[in-house]
């Protein structure tokens, strides 16, 4: 199971011990949280919460909204720091980066929001050369040629001139898309990509995850609300609920958890348990 349990830390000196595997990369697990805990105010989002993040795969995040899922995987890249726990990505320990370390650390990821979050007054080749130019010292040439490649990629070649308000929805999420895979990450992380889209646009984001995780080889993570788009892609999936990760496991694993909050969860999707992943609304 991904939510490990954790030896029982007493003494400082205890938790550190236990944490003495996590420093060393896994070849199965990419990034592993522990006992993470986030209160804002009198709002406690995440109580000691442990979580596994397999490599190579597709791992999903559901939970109902506001249960903290963005919250969650903000601080898998240090966007938030916690009160308590830690993530470990790769044997390195996240929050004990300094400033220079983390920026370069935060390199490792490519991000993708719900609304694509691309700059309205720069066309699509601007758009994803942005963080070429930002993080590297390539030549505008090279730089191009990066760009044209990830666009081709997504089907997105020739789109290079047009501005973001020219593009459909679904084309903006594949610039997103293009974007963040200009630095190639080692993890991509999509929160909601599918929120807003059509029944057809939503199964080509769901295609383009799929190849974009066979093509680069990338861990993703991915939170997503749509129960049909989920069993579409997943390898993994773990509920958020109550400030903690309620269950995780395969599809197969998820769609038979007698849980009844769980249950009800992908019931109240439409998606049948043998899972016929037709569309749910
Ligand atoms: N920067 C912040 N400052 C204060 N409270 C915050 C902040 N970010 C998130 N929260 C609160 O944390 C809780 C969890 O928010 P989060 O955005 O992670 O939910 P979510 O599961 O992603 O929901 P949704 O599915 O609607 O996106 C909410 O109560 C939210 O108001
Ligand atoms: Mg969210």
């Amino acid at each position: 199971m991904a939510t490990s349990s954790r030896p029982a830390a007493g003494a400082a000196g205890a938790g550190a011990d236990a944490d003495a595997h996590l420093r060393i990369a896994d070849p199965r697990w990419h990034i592993r949280v522990r006992g993470l805990t986030k209160q804002f105010g009198d709002n406690l989002v995440l109580d000691h919460l442990d979580l596994d993040v397999e490599r190579g795969k597709v791992n999903v995040i559901i939970g109902a909204s506001g249960a903290g899922k963005s919250v969650l995987i903000k601080h898998f890249m240090c966007l938030l720091r916690p009160d308590r726990g830690s993530v470990w990505v790769d044997g390195t320990d996240v929050f004990a980066l300094d400033s220079r370390a983390l920026a370069q650390f935060r390199r490792k990821f490519g991000l993708v929001f719900q609304f694509a979050a691309l700059f309205d007054s720069l066309t699509v080749e601007e758009n994803c050369a942005f963080p070429l130019r930002e993080h590297t010292d390539k030549s505008r040439a090279e730089i191009r040629e990066i760009v044209r490649d990830r666009l081709a990629a997504l089907g997105l070649d020739g789109t290079q001139a047009k501005y973001p308000g020219e593009l459909s929805g679904g084309m903006r999420k594949r610039v997103g898309l293009a974007r963040a895979l200009v630095l190639e990450p080692e993890i991509l992380m999509f929160d909601e990509p599918t929120t807003g889209l059509d029944p057809l646009a939503t199964r080509n984001v769901d295609e383009m995850i799929l190849s974009t995780v066979q093509r680069y080889n990338v861990t993703s993570v991915v939170i997503s609300h749509d129960m049909a788009s989920v069993f579409r892609i997943a390898d993994r999936i773990a509920m958020l609920h109550q400030h903690k990760i309620l269950t995780s496991g395969t599809p197969d694993q998820i769609r038979a958890h007698a849980d009844p909050y769980l249950s009800g969860f992908v019931r109240a999707s439409g998606v049948g348990a043998a899972g016929g992943a037709e569309e749910p609304r």
